[in-house]
């Protein structure tokens, strides 16, 4: 569904990405892990057409991403960016509802949507009139994923939308997440640091380093199969400092 065809982008020397070639499988998640700094959040960027590439192109469903194409399908996709993607001024609700409204979607519409998506994502309904500052963190990367599900993307792109959460929260965001996914059967691409994530959520594994994907596969493939030393450096690195 989703192609990169040697899509690469540098900015002036820098190499965020080199031309890379990537097949996104629709209705499943595919999960993107790799080092700081390794181009995760420029494939995502290139996605959604906030970024475009210094080298080949990126397709949705066959359709080439341009100037002219790009408003249409960026519609049919929801975003959560890295961090504090929240209007702080806006309450939960109004960043909810911010591109709903734009569209003058029908109000009764809305109403039904926002219970549905409080049921989904499991945010109290009596929250939805707090400020984002008055919400914790794990609320506020609900409240964001609520406002990427809005519209019933096709394709949902979400960015480490578990960082910066303690681990028991986090424990609980992916088991939600998990069911999520499966009942919205949508394509979705997210990018997180954390192995456990990866292997609980993806059903494709896709491992960058320094703007290259070194592997893909499933999370078994990579154990079993590891491509080259960085797989098993990286698998460890995560493992380092818990006493046997
Ligand atoms: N607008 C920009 N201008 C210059 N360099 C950039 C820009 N955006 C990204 N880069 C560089 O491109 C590389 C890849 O960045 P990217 O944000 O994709 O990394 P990442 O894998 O998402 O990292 P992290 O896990 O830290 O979020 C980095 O070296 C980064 O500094
Ligand atoms: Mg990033």
């Amino acid at each position: 569904m989703i192609h990169l065809r040697h899509a690469g982008k540098t900015f002036g020397n820098a190499v965020a990405l080199h031309p890379t070639d990537l097949e996104i499988p629709s209705h499943k998640t595919t999960v993107l892990i790799g080092t700081s700094g390794s181009g995760k959040s420029t494939i995502l960027r290139l996605i959604s057409g906030l970024i475009e590439p210094t080298t080949g192109s990126v397709e949705i469903n066959g359709e080439k991403l341009t100037r002219q194409t790009l408003p249409e399908i960026r519609r049919r996709m929801g975003y959560v960016i890295q961090s504090g993607d929240l209007f702080p001024h806006l309450t939960a609700r109004q960043n909810v509802l911010l591109v709903a409204k734009e569209l003058r979607l029908p109000s009764h519409e809305i109403a039904a949507r926002l219970e549905e998506l409080c049921a989904l994502t499991k945010l109290s309904n009596d929250l939805l009139d707090h400020y984002p500052l008055e919400l914790s963190g794990g609320e506020q990367r609900r409240v964001s994923l609520m406002r990427a599900l809005m519209l019933k993307p096709d394709i949902l792109l979400l960015d480490e939308p578990m960082g910066a959460l303690d681990p028991m929260v986090r424990a609980g965001l992916i088991t939600d997440l998990k069911s999520l996914f499966e009942r919205l059967n949508t394509t979705v691409l997210l990018v997180t640091h954390d192995l456990v994530e990866a292997a609980r959520l993806g059903d494709h594994i896709v491992l960058l380093k320094s703007g290259r994907i070194v592997q893909q596969g499933s999370f078994a493939e990579f154990s079993l199969y590891p491509a080259e030393p960085f797989v098993c450096q990286f698998f460890d690195a995560q493992l380092e400092g818990v006493p046997s």
